[in-house]
């Protein structure tokens, strides 16, 4: 295994998130709702809407047979409304084209309305373990830092490059644990502004801060 991924899956275990409403289950539904929740959302907020929704829908096919509204309803506040009208439809689209259960590879869940290549990594891994890489902004920041990538990560030539050197670090095991300190390290040691860099398990042989061009990497969108 690589050392990247070594260092960061053992930080998970001490200093991730842990114990939160969507963690520790396989089903991939309850995943899949946390997944759309986060991505524009902090985990505080989501937690009290996360918990109505799931009462509410407790599975795929009350999701789907559900008025658009009433989905609508339980997002309000949350934001970024597309994200819900779209789980409404892959919920229909379960039900149609995949006789009610979410589909379980990576690649088909990527099919579904409202899933990039990154979300549907992350379910297939929390769910049920496949060996899939995922690539959000918070791990973009990270890869960028780490490895002294020079461009703009928003460019396709730099986010393929990317994905090449993110599937290359996958550990063989526990997938979920390391994609989950992933999150976590950009989220709450690898930020944006003022990274917290003496808590950081990959501080050691991280190149922007060899060089102290953390606020320097990624680099910004060309004007
Ligand atoms: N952002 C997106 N998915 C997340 C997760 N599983 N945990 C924390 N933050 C996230």
């Amino acid at each position: 295994m690589s050392d990247f991924a070594r260092r960061l899956s053992a930080w998970q275990r001490t200093h991730g998130r842990h114990g939160l409403p969507w963690q520790g289950g396989r089903d991939p539904y309850r995943i899949w709702l946390s997944e759309i929740m986060l991505q524009q959302t902090q985990v505080e907020t989501v937690i009290p809407y996360y918990a109505r929704f799931l009462a509410r829908f407790p599975d795929i096919a009350s999701l789907a047979a559900a008025p658009v509204e009433d989905v609508m309803a339980l997002w309000s506040g949350l934001g970024y409304y597309a994200r819900a009208r779209n789980l409404h439809r892959a919920a229909q689209q379960v039900v149609e084209r995949h006789g009610g259960r979410f589909p379980a590879s990576a690649a088909e869940i990527a099919e579904l309305p409202g899933i990039g290549r990154s979300t549907a990594a992350a379910i297939a891994a929390f769910s049920r373990d496949e060996r899939v890489a995922i690539l959000d902004g918070n791990v973009k920041r990270v890869l960028c830092r780490y490895f002294g990538i020079e461009g703009f990560p928003g460019e396709k030539a730099v986010e393929n490059r990317l994905w090449a050197l993110a599937e290359s670090l996958l550990p063989e095991q526990e997938i979920g644990v390391y994609i989950q300190a992933q999150m976590d390290l950009g989220a709450t040691v690898c930020t944006r502004g003022r990274p917290g860099c003496n808590r950081c398990p990959l501080a050691e042989d991280c190149s922007a801060r060899q060089q102290g061009r953390q606020t320097e990497l990624p680099v910004a969108r060309p004007k």
